[in-house]
């Protein structure tokens, strides 16, 4: 059984007049161990994504259908006590606001210590033990466990949080651009030291950022998501390497070199697809420079090995990918 199954889940926001659907109808699995990258622009629908997952959408927000289910059981079913339940003991959740979710009348240590002494008992001085040694992990002083978070700078706050979300090996953590607070080099060492705490006892990840060069060096899986569609899903080093979707391939040319090579950075000219409005077909449509009227059409499902992705053009995949690596194809968009 997977670990955490997402089965045809749309998520839909009532606007003032009319509605927007931020997440349509996707799907992906997540085994134990795995770490997967969720990437897209800015409004694709990450942060909805993984709100809809945690039941923590606000109230204007809806899962509107399809299944999400963690060791078996449908999270779409459960209540909000339950759900608390299994808040960062099973799943923990760094959000993008991370930063100001410390509250500011209690010491940090004291935050820290209390889902700890809460879910797995224990003595005070035990858990502030523990507390420590995670400390060591994000880089921060011990000592500054007895400060009050006011004291603290945006990326200390942010080592804090994330501290605090791995505090009780939970099975699957949740991290939405956990790191943007951070420079490059810290980012990435906070990254791997989190991948090697979750080796240790086979955790997951879900980990949201805009950034596919940190998908590259952190991640097992990628799904890709575009106007509120993954669009394409599948092993990173397949995705990364041979991307099968057209956006999957500009979004790749938009980024410094994953494997060494130089190359001229190229960006996708446009904006995403509004989404209070219907879209047929492809939602990608405007920007592909290798769109075809067929794209307009309802897209059919390509499966490939681990993964999937959405392409009317799927079968010359080969030869698009050949065109894709050549800026000249998308500076004539
Ligand atoms: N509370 C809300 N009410 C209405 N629309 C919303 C709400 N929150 C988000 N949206 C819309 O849903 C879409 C997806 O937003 P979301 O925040 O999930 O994107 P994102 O991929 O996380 O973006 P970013 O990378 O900027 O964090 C956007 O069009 C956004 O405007
Ligand atoms: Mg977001």
């Amino acid at each position: 059984m997977a670990l955490l199954e997402l089965k045809n889940v749309s998520v839909e926001y009532k606007l003032s007049e009319g509605k927007l659907r931020a997440v349509d109808n996707v799907s992906m699995k997540l085994e134990n161990g795995d770490v997967l990258g969720l990437v897209g622009e800015s409004g694709c629908g990450k942060s909805t994504l993984i709100k809809g997952i945690i039941n923590l959408l606000p109230s204007n927000g809806k899962v509107l259908d399809g299944n999400i289910l963690f060791n078996g059981s449908d999270l779409t079913q459960i209540s909000v006590e339950e759900m608390r339940k299994k808040r960062w003991k099973e799943i923990s959740l760094i959000t993008q606001s991370a930063m100001n979710s410390l509250n500011p009348v209690y010491k940090v240590g004291t935050q820290i210590i209390e889902p700890i002494l809460e879910h797995n008992g224990g003595t005070k001085a035990e858990a502030m033990e523990k507390a420590k040694e995670l400390f060591d992990l994000v880089g921060l002083e011990r000592g500054r466990l007895d400060d009050y978070p006011h004291s603290y700078s945006g990326g200390m706050k942010q080592r804090a949080i994330i501290a605090m979300s791995l505090a009780l090996d939970p099975k699957l953590i949740i991290a939405d651009e956990p790191t943007t607070a951070l420079d490059v080099i810290v980012q990435s060492q906070i990254l791997e030291r989190i991948n090697a705490l979750l080796d240790q006892y086979d955790g997951s990840m879900i980990l949201v950022t805009h950034d596919i060069s940190v998908v590259a060096q952190t991640c097992t899986k990628v799904a890709v998501m575009y106007g509120g569609k993954i669009i394409e899903y599948g092993d990173v080093v397949q995705v990364l390497k041979r991307p099968n979707h057209p956006y999957t391939m500009g979004l790749k040319n938009a980024f410094p070199s994953l494997v060494g090579e130089k190359k001229e950075l190229v960006s996708i000219q446009g904006t995403p697809p509004d989404l209070s409005k219907e879209i047929s077909g492809c939602r990608f449509y405007e920007r592909c420079p290798f769109r075809q009227d067929k794209c307009k059409e309802e897209l059919e499902i390509t499966n490939v090995e681990n993964g999937y992705f959405y392409c009317a053009r799927s079968n010359e995949r080969d030869e698009l990918r050949k065109l894709a690596d050549i800026a000249d194809t998308w500076e004539r968009m």
